[in-house]
């Protein structure tokens, strides 16, 4: 057989796929059982150093790279992966993505992702049905962020009207966002050319919610900046401490107003799926566009976001205007040819992840999902406060826990060295990963509780951990043990069989 035949070989492919789906499945109960490390750390330069050497060596068998691969990643299934909001995914969106990656369906048009096209069809018409876009209409994307420009280009289009988009325009416009929303937004108004003062920020209040009351003074703002505003964006949730705006009685004020109202609904809008947490987006159906990452809450491999119009028409705004609407009104199926209306030409079939899930599982795990994270937060944030050692910043609505060490009689700005140290040591060890935030000008410790199989216990561990890495509580890693035997070598702990942590006196001292 040819060299090229055989890089195709089906029965080298399906001989492959099988090792490789045995490793991922051994890597998977591994982290799923809490043992190995979460990060296997390695240092930036070390690991570019690792992976340039390893490509000049021979050629190897898939399974071999992969493996090397598979040990180096971060684990997301591991229970102790508490970090930035990319969700475990079902491996059963993980088969599907990998049938949508060696089928390869461009997307762009009909044909060239027939099945793909219409199982994402049917995924808008299911998210803006729970999201009360009755009539509504959208797409799928690559990313919350790409979402969010799309959607706000849209706001842009509408408020300009056709004439400006197609021969430009040096007029200057403003988004209102508040100070806690994703920087996807301010992107967002760059990419528009906006600049810093396209983007009116409204203070948040005690709860890093938006301040809807100060929505006047944003506008007074604007109209000093000489700026006419084209939309207000409500966070469903914010990034930072997964607090849900109000977001009726910011649509009170765009209704008032006649702005557009966009909701960033990637993390938090997948609470449209749990009928006990839904009322956290109660007036979502109000909003001119929205949007939802799958990857992030709903249990889909990256990326897959939808983007969302209450007014269908709307979903041809973007990158199309009102002509290209009613050309495609004539069209009896306007929505086959995705590319029409999206940022991207060929695009990843995404819907076939989600869609794997829906007609796998059903909605009712996904709801069982949402239900064990968000309790998992609050009880998490009752296990602080039970703490002395520690400060919760707010309740959490959403699976996100802001959280501060504290020490009697340390002044703030030595509390935020400590807490920046104390994440740095506990990631590189490998036994957790967390990130942080900063709130109010503080640095805060953040989880987001993104695998529904993280239990109270790896909770305790964390904050044992984190008590005796500041040297604030008796050592109590005896029985935070982690087995090592499958570190890579040259990650920490390679080789060994199984190890204790050796941090056994305190941190800063
Ligand atoms: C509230 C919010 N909006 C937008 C984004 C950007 O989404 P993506 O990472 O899919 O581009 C994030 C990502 O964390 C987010 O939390």
């Amino acid at each position: 057989m040819g060299s090229l035949h055989s890089a195709f070989d089906p029965e080298k492919f399906r001989t492959d796929g099988h090792r490789i789906v045995d490793m991922l499945a051994n890597i998977l109960a591994t982290g799923m059982s809490g043992d190995g490390a979460v990060l296997p750390w390695v240092a930036p330069a070390e690991q570019l150093e690792y992976w340039a050497n390893r490509m000049d060596e021979p050629r190897e068998a898939a399974v071999d790279f992969l493996t090397s691969f598979a040990e180096r990643s971060i684990k997301i299934h591991h229970t102790r992966y508490m970090g930035h909001q990319v969700c475990a995914p079902l491996p059963v969106a993980a088969l599907a993505g990998l049938a949508a990656e060696l089928l390869n369906n461009g997307m762009a048009v009909y044909e060239m992702g027939p099945a793909a096209t219409a199982l994402e069809r049917w995924i808008v018409r299911r998210t803006c049905g729970a999201f009360g876009f009755v009539e509504g209409d959208g797409f799928l994307t690559s990313g919350g962020k790409l979402a969010t420009v799309t959607a706000l280009l849209a706001a842009r289009g509408r408020v300009l009207g056709e004439g400006a988009l197609q021969e430009g325009t040096d007029a200057e416009y403003a988004i209102i966002a508040s100070e806690e929303a994703h920087y996807c937004t301010a992107r967002a108004v760059q990419v528009m050319g906006w600049g810093r003062d396209g983007l009116i920020s409204v203070p948040v209040d005690g709860r890093f919610k938006m301040r809807s009351d100060l929505l006047p003074a944003a506008m007074e703002q604007a109209a000093r900046r000489g700026r006419r505003v084209v939309a207000v964006v409500a966070s469903a949730c914010s990034a930072s401490t997964g607090s849900y705006d109000d977001i009726q009685a910011i649509a009170d004020f765009c209704s008032a107003n006649r702005l557009w109202l966009h909701v960033d609904g990637a993390h938090g809008g997948a609470v449209a799926f749990c009928p006990e947490l839904r009322e956290r987006i109660c007036g979502i159906e109000r909003a001119d566009s929205a949007i939802l990452d799958f990857h992030k809450l709903l249990l889909t491999p990256a990326l897959a976001t939808a983007v969302l119009f209450r007014d269908p028409s709307s979903s041809w705004a973007a990158f199309h205007q009102r002509a290209q609407y009613l050309f495609a009104e004539n069209d009896p199926e306007p929505w086959r040819d995705g590319g029409r209306r999206t940022m991207e030409c060929t695009k990843l079939s995404m819907s076939v992840k989600i869609a794997a899930i829906w007609r796998t599982q059903g909605e009712e795990l996904i709801a069982e999902h949402l239900r064990s994270v968000h309790a998992l937060a609050r009880e998490f944030a009752a296990m602080l406060r039970a703490r002395a050692a520690f400060e919760v910043a707010i309740e959490p609505e959403s699976n996100i826990v802001c959280f501060r060490f504290r020490r009697a009689g340390m002044a703030e700005d030595a509390l935020d060295d400590l807490n920046r140290a104390l994440r740095v040591r506990v990631i590189e060890s490998g036994m957790f990963y967390i990130v942080q935030t900063a709130l109010n000008g503080r640095v805060w410790l953040r989880t987001a509780l993104m695998n529904s199989l993280s239990t109270v216990a790896d909770l305790e561990q964390l904050l044992d951990t984190l008590e005796c890495f500041a040297g604030a509580g008796a050592w109590v890693g005896s029985f935070i043990r982690m087995r090592t035997a499958a570190a890579p070598a040259g990650v920490a702990g390679g080789g060994k069989k199984e190890t204790g942590f050796e941090w056994r006196s305190p941190f800063f001292q």
